[in-house]
This record gives structure tokens, C-alpha cells and sequence, in this order.
């Protein structure tokens, strides 16, 4: 077992509600197919899901707005150098990247879904997959976002039914 397998292993044995389902997140990591994987993630917690993503990830950036929560991923995802880390509001942090991805997962604040959709939109290589979780446990938090993503219609979405749910967007074809 390599370092970061190890180091989710000790997560998932103490795994709390706020961490993506496993079968979510493996669900995830085995959809991209792209040559150059590039994350950006909203909501780091304890950088269960950040993890994973390095795994297959060139680059992970991580965003969390609480800083007990970024202390603690930084513990957790210490010498693993794929991922940076980066405390701050998601709504304002997303416009200073300065850089493109295409991952995203979402899974934050509920009612901000929206918003940072909105926001993630400008920081999109063409050729781009965007996860987001919760969306049948706290669908009735994200009525704004459905609206949002059913007026876009350059993009197309399926609910997989994963975990607490799991809406996968991508542009349409
Ligand atoms: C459900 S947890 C994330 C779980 C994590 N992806 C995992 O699987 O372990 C949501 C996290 O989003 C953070 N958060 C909430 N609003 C945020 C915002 N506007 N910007 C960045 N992080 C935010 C919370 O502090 C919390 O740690």
C-alpha cells in the first residue's frame, strides 16, 4: 500500500457523515479518462476526497473556508504533493486561481450550489467532467441550482443516484 492509500485507509476507518461516500468518490476517480487530470475541489473537509483525487490527479487544488478544517487537511494530506491547499471562501477564491481545470467536485455549502457553479464555469478547460454531491439528501436546499443548470443548455447533466446523489455535468455533445 502506497502513502496515499494508507493515508485514506486511516481516514475512511475513522470516516464521518461529511465525507463523500466511498462509492461516490471511486465512482468519480474511475470516470476520468483524461490525459491531464486537474481538480479543483470545493470543500476540502479533512481532505478525504482530496486524497483520492491525488491518486490519479496531476494537480488538485483544494478549497475550505474553516481553518480548523484546513489545519486538519493539511495534517492529513502532509508529503503528498499534488495537492495544494488553499484556505478561503470559495466565492471569492475560484476568480483568483488564475488557472484552468477539468474536475470539479462540488461539495460545500448547499445553498451556495449555485453560486459556485456560476463561478466554476470561467475556470473550465474545454473538455471538462463536474461532479456534484448531495443532490437527492439535500435536493430541496439547491432549487436555485437545478433552475441554473436546466437554463444552460450547452451542458448536460445526469443524476447517477450514487451515494447521498451525484450529478454529473458535462458539455453537451
Ligand atoms: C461536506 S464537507 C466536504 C467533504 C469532503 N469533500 C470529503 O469528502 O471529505 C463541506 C466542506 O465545505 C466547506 N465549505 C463550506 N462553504 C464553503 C465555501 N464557501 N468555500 C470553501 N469551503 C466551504 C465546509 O467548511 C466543509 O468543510
Amino acid at each position: 500500500m502506497n502513502l496515499i492509500e494508507e493515508k485514506i485507509k486511516k481516514l475512511e476507518n475513522k470516516r464521518v457523515k461529511w465525507n463523500i461516500s466511498q462509492e461516490t468518490i471511486e465512482f468519480i476517480v474511475n470516470s476520468l479518462l483524461f490525459d491531464k487530470i486537474k481538480v479543483l475541489e470545493i470543500g476540502t473537509f479533512n481532505g478525504y476526497s482530496a486524497l483520492w483525487f491525488a491518486k490519479v490527479a496531476d494537480k488538485v487544488v483544494s478549497l475550505e473556508i474553516d481553518s480548523e478544517r484546513f489545519n486538519e487537511a493539511k495534517e492529513n494530506l502532509k508529503s503528498v504533493d499534488n495537492v495544494e491547499l488553499i484556505l478561503g471562501n470559495a466565492l471569492e477564491e475560484i476568480d483568483r486561481l488564475g488557472e484552468k481545470f477539468n474536475v470539479v467536485l462540488i461539495d460545500a455549502m448547499k445553498s451556495e450550489y449555485k453560486k459556485y457553479l456560476e463561478k466554476v464555469l470561467n475556470v473550465l478547460d474545454d473538455d471538462f467532467m463536474i461532479f456534484v454531491d448531495n443532490t437527492i439528501s439535500h435536493k430541496e436546499k439547491m432549487g436555485d441550482f437545478f433552475e441554473y443548470i436546466e437554463s444552460l443548455n450547452w451542458l448536460e447533466w445526469k443524476e447517477t443516484g450514487l451515494g447521498d446523489g451525484l450529478i454529473v455535468i458535462k458539455r453537451k455533445v
